[in-house]
């Protein structure tokens, strides 16, 4: 069964709080947590003590995806947040495989993220390193832009680079994701979807993500 992992971007920022107990209420898997500085993407979110201050949900993963330049500078502060996945962009560090590592070492789940032109061979060296990849499905910075159809066969590509490793490696897509062609990317091979305006643009979370799980 596909895991939805509704962004907080598309939340109301006045009561993020009741609107992730209202999502995990409605069913979510985990919550997707967006954090851009304004540099590497055009916009700027909120940083780790918004999430220290989030509610948490036993079960219920806290999935962070750094858009931000060279994470390192800032890693500590999420980790110290105690999320449960961090993701970081493959354009976002020279050293990609370190700040991987240090993410393991902290015992948090690395995971790395793709914008749309950016190869798959990019991850190739680092498979074995991480529990997730995230194709970036959209340009990175906004909630609510339309899905890139070519990214559905990066998406099956990348399955058939990870079973042919023999890894378990999951596989996030994020952006533009809705009942109309999640389908698709579940027959493609992904395993969890991010799903903001699917989800918080609607005026039942429950019925929501039952769209999106049965589609
Ligand atoms: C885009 C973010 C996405 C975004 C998804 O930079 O990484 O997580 O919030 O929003 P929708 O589902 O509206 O495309
Ligand atoms: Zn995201």
């Amino acid at each position: 069964m596909v895991k939805i992992a509704p962004s907080i971007l598309s939340a109301d920022f006045a009561d993020l709080g009741t609107e992730i107990n209202n999502v995990v209420k409605a069913g979510a898997d985990l919550i997707h947590l967006d954090i851009m500085d304004g540099a590497f993407v055009p916009n700027i979110t909120f940083g780790a003590s918004i999430i220290k201050a989030l509610p948490r949900h036993p079960g219920v993963e806290f999935d962070a995806h750094l858009m931000i330049n060279q994470p390192e500078n800032n890693l500590q502060s999420f980790l110290d947040a105690k999320v449960d996945r961090l993701a970081i962009h493959v354009e976002s560090t020279i050293h990609l495989h370190r700040v991987l590592q240090q993410i393991r070492n902290a015992g948090v789940k690395p995971a790395v993220a793709l914008n749309p032109s950016t190869p798959l061979s990019s991850v190739e060296w680092i498979l074995e390193d991480v529990d997730m990849v995230v194709i970036m499905s959209v340009n990175p910075g906004f909630g609510g832009q339309s899905f890139i159809e070519s990214m559905l066969s990066k998406v099956e590509q990348l399955k058939g680079m990870i079973v042919k490793k023999g890894l378990s490696t999951e596989i996030e897509v994020d952006g533009g994701v809705y009942p109309g062609n999640i389908r698709s990317l579940i027959d493609a091979g992904m395993d969890i979807a991010v799903a903001g305006s699917a989800v918080f643009n609607q005026p039942d979370y429950k019925q929501a993500i039952q769209d999106l799980k049965q589609a």
